[in-house]
């Protein structure tokens, strides 16, 4: 890559003064000494000690010094291409050694991200197949009973491969919420817009848990009656996947005969603001803060029993940021907690159109 080199003769022009300087000084002392003081003399011999001296020290350093600067700029423009040719470059010492300096931060910084991206990575993986062993596990313990006699027992069959067949669907479920957390990291899911009424969506995500929800007698409300629609815009798809996620939760961790309940509110001029809130177990303050992590639960053996892969809230968090809105959490262990997230109000469609 040919680079440009911008001369510069400050080095040179200071030297060759200062030896100038130095001789007239020498010179001058020796005249004065010997009585043949010479003014003319002395100037014409400075002049020309000076000019002698300039020749020489640039040439040198132009052979020396500016041909190995320009190895070293050569050098560093084919690690950075991008960021240093598109400049002018200078053979001024200085320059050189900030533009070094600025180098190695920035290769710093870059080593220390790859270094916290790999420690993430291996983080995840060793989350995943930790997520993944147990109920591999379980369905290989259970599979080797029944081969090994249990098939037999017409008592217990039924009951082992049901068992077995329940953490299968704990493998799939984990399986999907890696899938999908994937694709939102990766940013492959873009964020589909479109107008569509929460209230209506809520309704039919209340309807498809209700089952889920009667099993530990929870019910699943809206703090008022809603008449009207509440048209908002966003990704119909996704919200959905919040809503049941937060939902899905109040029900895992919610108390027998517990509550659950949504409101819709209007926050500022243009944004509405979606609270989930239930009277379930809370959760301690110390865990708040990183309730948004991957696979972050609050406490592993207790929730184990109730499945799930602790992806769940960083799942709803990525949506919630893809549509450069917020999600806020309050809770008190053991009074319960809420959920709550912003979205963007749109006007009635309909009135849109008249
Ligand atoms: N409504 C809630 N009430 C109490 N604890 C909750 C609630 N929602 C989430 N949590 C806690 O946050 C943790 C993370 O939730 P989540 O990411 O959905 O993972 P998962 O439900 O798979 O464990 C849960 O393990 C649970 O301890
Ligand atoms: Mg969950």
């Amino acid at each position: 890559m040919a680079i440009q080199l911008k001369r510069s003769y400050k080095f040179a022009y200071r030297t060759a003064a200062f030896i100038a300087i130095s001789l007239m000084v020498l010179l001058g002392f020796f005249m004065w000494y010997k009585n043949v003081l010479d003014w003319f003399f002395l100037a014409v011999f400075a002049l020309f000690s000076f000019g002698i001296s300039f020749f020489i020290v640039q040439l040198r350093i132009e052979k020396f010094i500016y041909r190995r600067i320009k190895r070293i700029y050569d050098d560093v423009t084919l690690l950075e291409s991008s960021s240093l040719s598109s400049r002018t470059i200078t053979t001024d010492m200085g320059t050189l050694t900030q533009e070094i300096e600025k180098f190695a931060q920035d290769k710093k910084v870059e080593i220390d991200t790859l270094k916290i991206r790999e420690e993430y990575r291996k983080d995840f993986l060793g989350n995943v197949s930790h997520e993944l062993k147990t109920p591999l596990f379980t369905v290989q313990g259970y599979l080797e009973t029944l081969l090994d006699g249990a098939l037999e027992d017409k008592n217990v069959r039924k009951k082992y491969l049901i068992r077995a067949n329940k953490a299968v669907d704990r493998l799939i479920y984990i399986v999907n919420d890696l899938d999908l957390i994937t694709k939102l990291e990766a940013s492959e899911l873009n964020v589909n817009w479109e107008v569509f009424d929460i209230i209506e969506l809520i309704k039919t995500n209340f309807e498809l848990l209700e089952m889920k929800a009667s099993k530990k007698q929870i019910a699943l409300t809206f703090d008022m009656e809603y008449k009207k629609p509440i048209y908002v815009r966003a990704d119909a798809e996704k919200i959905r996947q919040v809503i049941t996620n937060l939902l899905v939760n109040s029900i895992k961790y919610g108390n027998e005969n517990g509550t659950t309940e949504i409101s819709v509110e209007n926050l500022i001029q243009n944004k509405v603001i979606i609270r989930v809130t239930d009277n379930g177990e809370g959760i301690p303050e110390q865990h708040i803060p990183r309730l948004f992590e991957r696979f972050y639960r609050v406490d592993q053996s207790r929730n184990r029993k109730e499945g799930g892969s602790g992806l769940g809230l960083a799942i709803v968090k990525h949506i919630i940021e893809a549509h450069e809105e917020r999600i806020y959490v309050e809770s008190v262990e053991g009074v319960g907690s809420e959920f709550s997230f912003t979205l963007e109000k749109n006007a009635d469609p309909k009135e849109v159109i008249v």
